[in-house]
């Protein structure tokens, strides 16, 4: 083995670094990527600002019993999402238990302070509509400083709910730097652009090449012999079986796709999510390709290589900058301040250059010209000039655009009933936002919504003028197949059935419930005893968009009285009326089925839905059982942490 193979595969941190001549690890605990992004854009900046030496990681692929011995004159970053209710992602359980565990042993023995030589730095990604906010990186930044090691700068903490992660980021930053430079003597010098990765032309290679990947989003898939486990890293191609529309009206549809999972060896649990990557819109790629100035070479075929071992390609190789732009970079995401200041270098001419500075360093002058509208990458610098960007290196594109992400949703069908076929129930929303100049179109569900036309051969494909590449790269899947994989959630069913349950899902929010009920009458028609089983559900009004209407007539055949739909249509009278004015109007009902241990659900928007639905449910408790209101709430918190309230809530 040689020797940078031999770094390559280490789990020895220290070993790696030594072996790369590195000084500076990002550790990143990320589930949808969002962690990792955060911590590609810091080892470049740290790099380019201010010379440190620094590489990525993916926590799950070291071991930590030595960071005892990490050095003084080194830093490791932590950038930490929370998940869920309050747990580390996936990549980051191991990490977590270790450092926040209670027997923690190093390698020197030391009991103390074991960590007293090691500097660190920390960011957290969470969402403050949810319990425990930021509670990974507040947890890991506890016990770092308890065994003795120094924090850099200030934990910094983003806030998806509030919608403020971008700019939390860059507000924490610039004075975290300022620390870091002090801490170890750092000088800061003039930023400029040295790409961690390098991308060459092939001309050897044309798309028709079988080594070429177009869209195939692994080495099995690209030799057409996809194999399992599949994963997050390796998606299986799943062919929809069935697709229509729930309703259809102006600017908005629902659909409900049935994606076969059979001979994958997936398999799903009633309340799971699946992961759905997307492709994005012709329209997006054309305009990408087009600012960048490489339309006429879109099918050249591209190496991208690492400059060094620790550097790890996000997208297959080779490829074509065709289909880099529509499968694998996230071209059609809101544009960052940071990344328009980056590309400030490289404006056609000079005007543009200023301006681009100016947004780059004014926080509400880049809000009003540019995030108001949603603008992506290509839309933003197309509202600036009309020339194209020709100079723009296209590893700078490679490292400042994040890699294409699957996208959550939950299973609206019973594992019980349908093993291996999972149903998706998804919005198509165009939304117009106030002051913007363009409607903003959904990514992944108007995707769905081609994939859905084709399928149906439905006359007129493609209202929006999307064009998506339906058929897949090579034609190989006939355009009617969806990469997915399933995502196992803690959202579940009691597993005794006569236990009650109360469902509160508007809109989509419905989505798993309808899996709930699906399996409940399933149990009933079987002959098991079934509790009752009620459903809050909100929609605009009866006519419009009350989506499984009928379904629910053929299921109360099974359940009887057992199962009650109370409905909350919100714009058929004078004012709203919403689930949770009608989980009041039920108050004692809901009290009672409390009483007879029903489990709570809520599933749907978190940012005002679910947080009312919690109000009034400790409301409800308080005035049936005449407490104070401080014990309905705190009746509600035990309800979470003994499992009988769940959530499966979205921003
Ligand atoms: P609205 O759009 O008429 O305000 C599904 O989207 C349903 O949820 C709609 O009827 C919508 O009503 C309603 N909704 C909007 N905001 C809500 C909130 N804060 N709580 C509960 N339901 C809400």
């Amino acid at each position: 083995v040689n020797g940078a193979a031999k770094a390559a595969a280490t789990r020895d941190i220290l070993e790696k670094m030594e072996a790369t001549g590195k000084n500076c690890v990002v550790f990143y605990g990320s589930q949808t990527g969002t962690a990792e992004d955060y911590a590609s854009r810091l080892a470049k900046e740290g790099a380019q600002r201010f010379g440190l030496k620094t590489m990525v990681a993916d926590l799950e692929d070291y071991d930590y019993e030595n960071l005892d011995r990490f050095p003084s004159d080194k830093v490791v970053f932590f950038v930490l999402a929370t998940y869920g209710e309050g747990e580390p992602t996936d990549n980051a359980v191991e990490f977590y238990q270790f450092i926040t565990g209670d027997d923690v042993a190093f390698e020197s023995g030391e009991a103390d302070r074991p960590l007293a030589a090691l500097k660190y730095v920390t960011f957290g990604l969470g969402n403050n509509t949810y319990e425990h906010y930021n509670a990974m990186v507040r947890n890991v930044d506890a016990a770092l400083t308890k065994m003795g090691a120094t924090r850099v700068g200030d934990a910094g903490e983003g806030d998806d709910g509030a919608g403020t992660m971008e700019e939390d980021f860059l507000a924490w930053k610039e004075p975290m730097w300022a620390a870091l430079a002090d801490s170890l003597g750092l000088q800061e010098r003039e930023a400029k652009y040295e790409p961690v990765f390098s991308v060459t032309e092939d001309e050897a290679l044309t798309p028709a090449d079988e080594t070429v990947y177009l869209g195939e989003p692994t080495h099995a898939h690209l030799q057409g012999r996809p194999k399992g486990p599949y994963s997050a890293h390796n998606p299986f191609i799943a062919p929809i079986v069935e697709s229509r529309e729930l309703f259809t009206v102006k600017g908005r549809n629902c659909l409900h796709l049935e994606v076969s999972i059979a001979g994958s060896n997936l398999s799903y649990q009633t309340g799971d999510h699946i992961a759905v990557w997307p492709t994005n819109a012709g329209a997006e790629v054309d305009r990408f390709l087009q600012v960048f100035g490489l339309a006429d070479k879109r099918d050249a075929v591209i190496r991208v290589k690492g400059l060094d071992v620790t550097a790890k390609v996000p997208i297959p190789t080779p490829t074509t900058y065709d289909a880099a732009a529509r499968y694998y970079m996230e071209i059609a995401a809101p544009v960052s301040r940071q990344f328009v200041a980056t590309l400030a270098a490289f404006a056609p001419d000079e005007a543009t250059r200023a301006e681009m500075v100016r947004l780059g360093a004014d926080k509400d002058y880049f809000h009003d010209k540019l995030s108001t509208h949603c603008y992506t990458i290509a839309q933003a610098l197309q509202s600036l000039t009309p020339e194209p960007f020709t100079t723009v290196p296209f590893s700078l594109l490679i490292e400042g655009i994040n890699k294409i992400q699957p996208r959550y949703y939950s299973i609206s069908s019973s594992s019980l009933v349908q093993k291996d076929t999972i149903s998706i129930t998804a919005v198509v929303e165009s939304l117009r936002l106030p002051g913007a100049s363009h409607l903003v179109k959904g990514v992944t569900t108007n995707y769905l919504l081609a994939l859905k036309q084709k399928q149906n051969g439905d006359p007129a494909p493609d209202p929006h003028g999307l064009t998506y590449a339906l058929s897949g790269p090579r034609n190989r899947y006939d355009g009617i197949h969806l990469p997915v994989h399933v995502r196992h959630s803690n959202f579940k069913l009691p597993s005794d059935p006569s236990r009650p349950i109360i469902m509160v899902g508007p809109g989509t929010g419905v989505a798993p419930f309808r899996g709930f009920i699906q399996e409940r009458a399933a149990l009933a028609a079987r002959g098991d005893k079934v509790g009752p089983t009620v459903l809050f559900f909100g929609c605009r009004n009866r006519t419009e968009d009350f989506v499984y209407q009928d379904e629910w007539k053929t299921y109360q055949e099974q359940l009887g009285d057992n199962l009650r739909i109370i409905t909350a249509f919100s714009r058929e009278g004078p004012s709203k009326v919403y689930v949770q004015h009608r989980l009041h109007e039920h108050a004692s009902m809901v009290s009672d089925l409390l009483k007879q241990k029903a489990v709570f659900y809520v599933c749907g928007d978190a940012a005002n839905m679910a947080r009312e639905v919690n109000l009034v449910l400790g409301r409800i408790l308080a005035e049936q059982r005449n407490l104070p209101a401080d014990r309905g709430e705190e009746l509600v918190k035990h309800m979470r942490s003994n499992g009988s309230y769940q959530e499966d809530v979205w921003s």
